[in-house]
């Protein structure tokens, strides 16, 4: 029987490859795996691995799968600080000029946070920078979004969110959801988060020190915002102080995420929300796309 392509040789392996694959019924698969052989194949063409040197990459991603499980999720880890989430991010969400941008879920998302109160503080220890946040949700023409869902996550004032300091922190601090009214407005109390790192007890973490590179994000609120008929936007809010505003370890931080965070010492305005003494003042405008006209 003559052979399928060509027998594989070192010039001819990208084509052998691809030949061998018959796809049927899965179009995109078909489109995808030449692609993914191609650039495999050229990489260690590129690179002339040693035999050593790829299992020395076939056990890291071993490794990398035996640190995941129902918590830990290190391929998602290496795919953010390899700049993937983000440049997936980034093609799945090309929104129109006025529209806030996105940025990565990460992996401290909890669903099922509890509806509050407007105005109501989220951090629920009393530990930390007092913080007010507020602002509106709009539409791209400036008109108020009302029915918007803010839900909202952070860390506290030491780095840590409540789902990594099981017993130390109380079970849904420093989240929340929140509903807007006709006016589009969302208020919220918390604490001033700080910067932290990202899991780094794993072969990403491994990876980051042999790269020369830290593993901190800066300080930063998350926020998945949704509201009928609009597309749901997952972003962030940044510290525009923090030490890592520059080096975000996952590529996260967007200009137009950086906030203001206003020091205000004003013991009136302290009383009114009350805080013991001085407080942020963080406001930020957040602007959705209407589904139609999300671009795909
Ligand atoms: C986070 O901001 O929660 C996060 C994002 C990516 C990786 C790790 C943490
Ligand atoms: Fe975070």
């Amino acid at each position: 029987m003559e052979h399928e392509y060509g027998y594989f040789t070192e010039t001819d392996s990208i084509d052998v490859v691809i030949a061998r694959n018959r796809v049927v019924g899965n179009e995109r698969l078909k489109e995808v795996m030449p692609v993914i052989i191609r650039k495999l194949h050229e990489a260690v063409k590129e690179i002339e691995s040693t035999q050593e040197e790829w299992l020395e990459a076939i056990l890291f991603l071993t490794r990398t799968g035996h640190m995941c499980d129902d918590w830990r999720q290190e391929f998602i880890l290496l795919s953010d600080v390899l700049g993937v989430s983000m440049l997936v991010d980034a093609i799945n969400n090309r929104t129109p000029g006025a529209a806030s941008e996105s940025t990565v879920l990460g992996p401290f998302h909890m669903k099922g946070a509890p509806l509050r109160e407007m105005g109501a503080n989220i951090c629920l220890d009393a530990k930390g920078e007092d913080m007010v946040v507020s602002g509106r949700i709009l539409d791209t023409a400036g008109h108020p979004v009302a029915d918007a869902l803010i839900d909202v996550w952070q860390a506290n004032d030491e780095g840590f969110y409540d789902v990594q300091q099981r017993g130390i922190q109380p079970e849904f601090n420093l989240r929340g959801v929140f509903r807007t009214g006709p006016d589009g407005r969302y208020w919220f109390r918390a604490v001033k988060p700080k910067f932290y790192p990202i899991p780094n007890d794993g072969p990403v973490g491994q990876l980051l020190e042999m790269l020369g590179r830290h593993p901190y994000r800066p300080a930063h609120l998350h926020y998945i915002l949704s509201a009928p008929g609009f597309a749901t936007l997952t972003t962030h809010v940044f510290d525009p102080d923090d030490p890592y505003i520059h080096s975000d370890a996952v590529f996260g931080v967007k200009e137009s995420l950086i906030a203001k965070f206003e020091l205000v010492r004003d013991a009136e305005r302290s009383k009114a929300l009350e805080f013991a003494g001085d407080f942020w003042d963080v406001k930020h405008d957040f602007v959705l796309v209407r589904a139609k006209d999300q671009a795909a």
